[in-house]
């Protein structure tokens, strides 16, 4: 049965950790939903995972709502959350209520999910206000990567770790059913976890979160482009990808493929036949 924003709140108050990953097409959403995943995230992540960008920037509100209904079509009992891609949220309230709206009627998702601590907490306030479930992220927040000097991890002096933890506090304030925490030292993670009551969710942030999510092309080896210090690969897809590849072009070219079990045979009979029709010569 689809989990809700009331069983992950039962989760964090049992410590029990959810399971989070992103996911971005349908047959791999099959798989999560096969594997038992607590929630899944159509991630911008996807510009540079699936279309090939340098950075998340480019994805639109028509990409990132395609993706999303390719996974909740795979996915019907999970928990799906869609991420606002730059410039569907930072314009003004009624705009981020119009875009996140959009997730909700055209993919049927669950929550979604936007970046940035204080500066789009009316965003955030005006999304609750009209009925959806917003997942807050902070952090490395890669929208910003470029305000931030990059990819880097955020929150690693006194300072910048107060502002994240005032930012977490705000957040959850403005009535967000979950927090993501990117990039993070693990004692940073540890005071938003223990201070917020809504769940709070890690990637690279630590063991102390209340959940995990990982890159699903990351995880399982498929994004070869680069791997963050956060990543653990449980697979590696690529390798497995390509000598098929190999293995097949190979195979075609030598004849070894096809078989005669991958043929469909005419019907007994009908061979002969066609040989009397083709008798005065094949049709002009
Ligand atoms: O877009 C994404 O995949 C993300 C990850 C950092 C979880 O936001």
């Amino acid at each position: 049965m689809k989990k809700t924003v009331l069983d992950f709140n039962e989760m964090k108050r049992k410590g029990e950790k959810i399971t989070y990953l992103t996911c971005y097409d349908h047959p791999t959403a099959c798989l999560c939903q096969k594997a038992g995943f607590d929630m899944l995230l159509v991630g911008d992540s996807a510009g540079m995972v699936v279309h090939g960008y340098k950075g998340t920037l480019p994805m639109t509100m028509e990409q990132m709502i395609a993706h999303a209904e390719m996974v909740r079509r795979g996915a019907a009992d999970t928990f799906i959350i869609g991420d606002m891609p730059f410039l569907s949220y930072q314009l003004s309230v009624e705009n981020a209520i119009y875009n996140a709206g959009r997730f909700y009627k055209e993919a049927e998702v669950d929550a979604i999910k936007l970046e940035g601590g204080r500066r789009v907490i009316k965003q955030i306030e005006g999304i609750v206000e009209a009925g959806m479930s917003v997942m807050g992220h902070i952090g490395l927040t890669p929208q910003s990567s470029g305000q931030l000097g990059g990819f880097k991890a955020q929150g690693r002096t006194a300072e910048t770790a107060l502002e994240l933890i005032t930012d977490a506090i705000a957040i959850e304030k403005a009535g967000a059913f979950a927090l993501l925490l990117e990039a993070i030292p693990p004692e940073v993670g540890k005071i938003i976890t223990d201070t917020l009551k809504i769940p709070v969710i890690g990637i690279g942030a630590g063991m102390h979160t209340d959940g995990q999510i990982l890159i699903v092309g990351d995880m399982l080896g498929l994004f070869e482009a680069f791997t963050p210090k956060f990543v653990k690969k449980y697979a590696n897809l690529s390798e497995i990808i390509e000598q098929a590849f190999v293995d097949y072009i190979a195979e075609v070219r030598t004849g070894k493929f096809p078989e005669e079990k991958h043929c469909y045979r005419m019907i007994d009979g009908e061979p002969e036949k066609l040989r009397a029709l083709l008798e005065p010569g094949p049709p002009q």
